[in-house]
């Protein structure tokens, strides 16, 4: 039997009650492909702040430190208690020294369009259908990390965040771009704005490079603004799209939009190890929170990729992601992807959803 130090972070919010899904998940393939998961609770975010003032304390990091990979629920709170300091630091105290910490510089976002609910897509049908993107984010440098400066100039308040890249960080994250293209349909889009930013023109220049280690892969460029809109008029172009920190940041949520419902999407961050970080791309969402209606099944499909990525179990991973399209294809649904309400389908609440993807699994 195999054994893997999963440390477990539940987040604000909805984060506990998705992330209970998520280990019903991992509790299901433990028992079918006899691994044992060893269970590391960290805190962070919202109850780490009550307890310690502190968004991410020294324990959490060295306890962290000793797993094999990291779960974690979404942080943050409500829009009406944002000033408020247990919040206010959030992103700047724990989800941006999480990721620098670790060093876990490649982000992977993927957009799939799941048939079964490609209805749901605010794009047309023939448009989305078939869509698979998987977005490679700088995620440890760039303006989220560069200097920053505000001043007061001739009487007026003044404030610079700064975009900085050196050529190492831009070479080997545009060399996992290039090796997941391998493993797809061997494509990689470069997206920059290298008309106006010398930045871009490095990254372009220093890809450029890479691409020639990788005559496999077919490269090609465009600039972001023309990206965010050919990801509307045809996304199918696009197998994988490699960006800086920014940029990434916002063609993720995008492209996640093209399959109907951000609830439903995964992201991994990693470092130069097989140690990884695995979480929903979405927020805390508390408005819907203690409900039982939050979709889990962003939270059971980050399992899915610590399963494929961290850990090397691929088969473990696509039987997640295979339970997940079927129960889905069966028509059950959580509320966010009930929009369009048809007699076919029933809505499911959180706990619900996973026992049905956990079923599916054994
Ligand atoms: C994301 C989020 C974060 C980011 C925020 C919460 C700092 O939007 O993971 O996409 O901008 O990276
Ligand atoms: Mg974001």
């Amino acid at each position: 039997m195999t054994s893997f130090r999963v440390g477990v972070f539940n987040g604000d919010y909805i984060g506990p009650e998705i992330m209970t899904e998520a280990l019903k998940i991992l509790g299901a393939i433990s028992k079918k492909y006899h691994h044992e998961f060893v269970l590391q609770p960290l805190e962070a975010s919202g109850e780490a702040f009550d307890k310690y003032g502190k968004h991410l304390p020294e324990h959490t990091l060295k306890a962290a430190a000793e797993c094999d990979a990291l779960l974690k629920g979404p942080f943050g709170g409500p829009p009406e208690e944002l000033n408020h300091p247990k919040w206010a630091g959030v992103e700047k105290e724990a989800i941006l020294p999480l990721r620098k910490h670790f060093n876990l510089y490649t982000n992977l976002r993927e957009t799939k369009v799941l048939e079964p609910i490609s209805d749901l897509s605010p794009i047309k049908p023939d448009i989305v259908s078939g869509t698979n993107i998987l977005i490679v984010r700088e995620l440890t440098s760039g303006i989220y990390f560069g200097p920053k400066n505000s001043t007061v100039v001739n009487g007026e308040r003044e404030s610079s965040d700064l975009e900085v890249y050196k050529e190492s960080e831009i070479r080997r994250i545009a060399r996992n771009a290039f090796t997941y293209a391998l493993g797809r349909k061997k494509k990689v889009t470069l997206v920059a704005k290298s008309n106006v930013l010398v930045s871009s023109v490095l990254w372009r220049e220093v890809t450029g490079e890479v691409a020639r280690e990788f005559p496999d892969v077919s490269f090609d460029y465009m600039h972001v603004d023309n990206a965010a809109m050919q990801l509307i008029l045809n996304p199918r172009q696009f197998d994988v799209i490699l960006t800086n920190n920014i940029f990434g940041d916002i063609l993720s949520d995008e492209a996640s939009v093209l399959s109907g419902s951000i609830g439903l999407f995964p992201s991994a961050s990693l470092g130069d190890s097989s140690f990884g970080l695995y979480e929903p791309i979405h927020g805390s969402a508390p408005s819907i929170a203690g409900k039982n209606i939050a979709n889990p099944i962003s939270a059971i499909l980050s399992a899915a990729l610590m399963l494929r990525y961290s850990f090397k179990c691929e088969q473990e991973a696509l039987d997640i992601e295979r339970a997940v399209e079927t129960v889905l294809q069966n028509g059950y649904r959580t509320e966010d992807l009930a929009l369009s309400a048809s007699s076919s389908q029933k809505v499911v609440g959180t706990r619900e959803m996973g026992d049905l993807i956990a079923k599916e699994i054994r």
